[in-house]
């Protein structure tokens, strides 16, 4: 790697680098070329670093003294090219709506691989889940245990399930991604585990695996997890009164990703590893007699680094004395991050990785909205009209929370692996835009 993009190294996708005109090549393709010929916006996934990050989340688990799996969180992004390459490097599978399991079902990814979540799963969910015979339901509310309960004896099936605890745990990250405080719309609270459990024991057609808890996401310390995991534990010895064998434990995902060099150094598979550790302890602390299977779902950890956003610079405006606004063909209908939560982003210029910064701009979206800003300031060398602007970890929850908004629209998507590259989604059309209108 050059030294100018030397200090964005677990920023972009492994083994990016430039090349002899200054490009940068991702997955051996080069980013400029990649956009000429497939337009932009165009977002580009690096197999490699996708399948190195799966492989560093099943081997950080691999010391738990039980059987564990990884569950890849398909909200982050969920495509059938994707799904396959997770269930080859065999990771697990957690889907939040019919759509994400539709999916799932579509890449053949194995139904008892699959743990099915949501605060709020419609019957017609539920119905699927039970047809296509997925693994787990995470069961959120007393209203979901009736719903799955009728709608499994109807079916003659028996469903696994785990119950979603809310452990009372604020993790640090924004408000909008702690999911596991005490005011959240999400799980049984501690002192309603115990009803919920009686009325799962009370359905024939349900089995209660076990707890679930996710406390959060772009969660950087481990102590939260550590809070959580042991609420877990507590809360499994209490129902093992009422007779239930905790089999299952599943602290979730949420394990951060970085997005700038100035931001801390991130290990998902690290904190996964140590997560693990503290389950194994915990359940020895505990008096379990064996270590209980263990799941996590990580997912922008797995993903985010892999992707990598291209767009090309239209205006280059500068209100002296105030800002330069850099504005791309792209923003918040491709990202809504920046909008959404504050997200903050580096980015380079595709076509000069290797060139000294020169000023300070802001990178303004396409969108008719003051707020659809991607990045308020980053050092760039100037840039030109119809330059190709990069922006390096938009692999997770960029496309997955993609919108038509302005009616534009959705960016194609390209795999790279080893020099060449695959188109797996096409650039929509605005046929394709009103394609349910009646
Ligand atoms: N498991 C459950 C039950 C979840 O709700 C989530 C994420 C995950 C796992 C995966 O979390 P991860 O490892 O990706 O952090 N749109 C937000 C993130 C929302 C996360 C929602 N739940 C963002 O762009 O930051």
């Amino acid at each position: 790697m050059t030294s100018s993009i030397e200090h964005l190294a677990g920023i972009l996708p492994d083994g990016a680098t430039a090349n002899a005109a200054g490009h940068l090549v991702v997955g051996g393709c080069d980013l400029v070329a990649l956009a000429e010929s497939y337009g932009t916006p165009l977002y580009v996934y690096d197999e490699a670093t996708v399948r190195a990050r799966a492989r560093a989340f099943r081997d950080a688990l691999r010391g738990y003294p039980g059987r564990s799996t990884v569950c890849y969180a398909a909200k982050a992004y969920c495509a059938p090219w994707l799904l396959r390459i997770m269930a080859e490097e065999g990771l697990a599978l957690d889907v939040v709506s019919g759509g994400e399991l539709h999916t799932a079902a579509v890449a053949g990814f194995a139904p008892e691989r699959i743990s099915f979540h949501g605060n709020n799963k419609t019957d017609d969910e539920l119905e699927m889940a039970l047809r296509l015979r997925v693994g787990r339901v995470i069961v959120d509310n007393v209203e979901e245990i009736g719903r799955l309960a009728d709608r499994a004896d109807a079916a003659g099936v028996r469903q696994g399930v785990l119950l979603r605890v809310n452990p009372g745990v604020t993790a640090q990250t924004h408000a909008y991604l702690q999911t596991g405080a005490v005011d959240t719309k999400f799980g049984f609270s501690p002192d309603a585990v115990g009803g919920a459990v009686k009325a799962v024991l009370a359905r024939a057609a349900l089995v209660l695996w076990g707890l679930h808890a996710h406390i959060g996401s772009q969660i950087g310390e481990i102590e939260p997890y550590a809070a959580a995991v042991e609420r877990l534990f507590a809360l499994a010895q209490e129902i093992a009164k009422l007779g239930v064998d905790v089999r299952e434990i599943s602290p979730g995902g949420g394990y951060a990703a970085r997005y700038r060099p100035s931001d801390p150094p991130a290990d998902g598979p690290a904190m996964a590893g140590e997560v693990a550790r503290m389950v194994a302890e915990s359940s020895r602390r505990h008096g379990f007699a064996r270590p209980p299977d263990l799941a996590i779902e990580p997912g922008r950890a797995v993903v985010a680094t892999a992707g990598i956003a291209l767009y090309r610079v239209g205006s280059v405006k500068e209100i002296r004395g105030v800002r330069t606004y850099v504005a791309v063909d792209g923003g918040m209908a491709d990202n809504i991050r920046p909008t959404a939560y504050g997200a903050e982003y580096t980015a380079l210029l595709a076509g000069r990785a290797a060139a000294p910064a020169e000023q300070s701009v802001a990178i303004a979206g396409r969108y008719c909205e003051s707020g659809d800003v991607l990045i308020r300031e980053v050092r760039l060398p100037r840039p030109r009209h119809g330059e190709i602007l990069a922006i390096p970890v938009s692999g997770a929850y960029h496309l997955s929370m993609a919108s038509n908004y302005n009616l534009v629209p959705r960016p194609a998507v390209v795999v790279v692996r080893d020099g060449s590259s695959r188109l797996v989604r096409r650039r929509e059309t605005y046929d394709a835009l009103l394609s349910a209108e009646v």
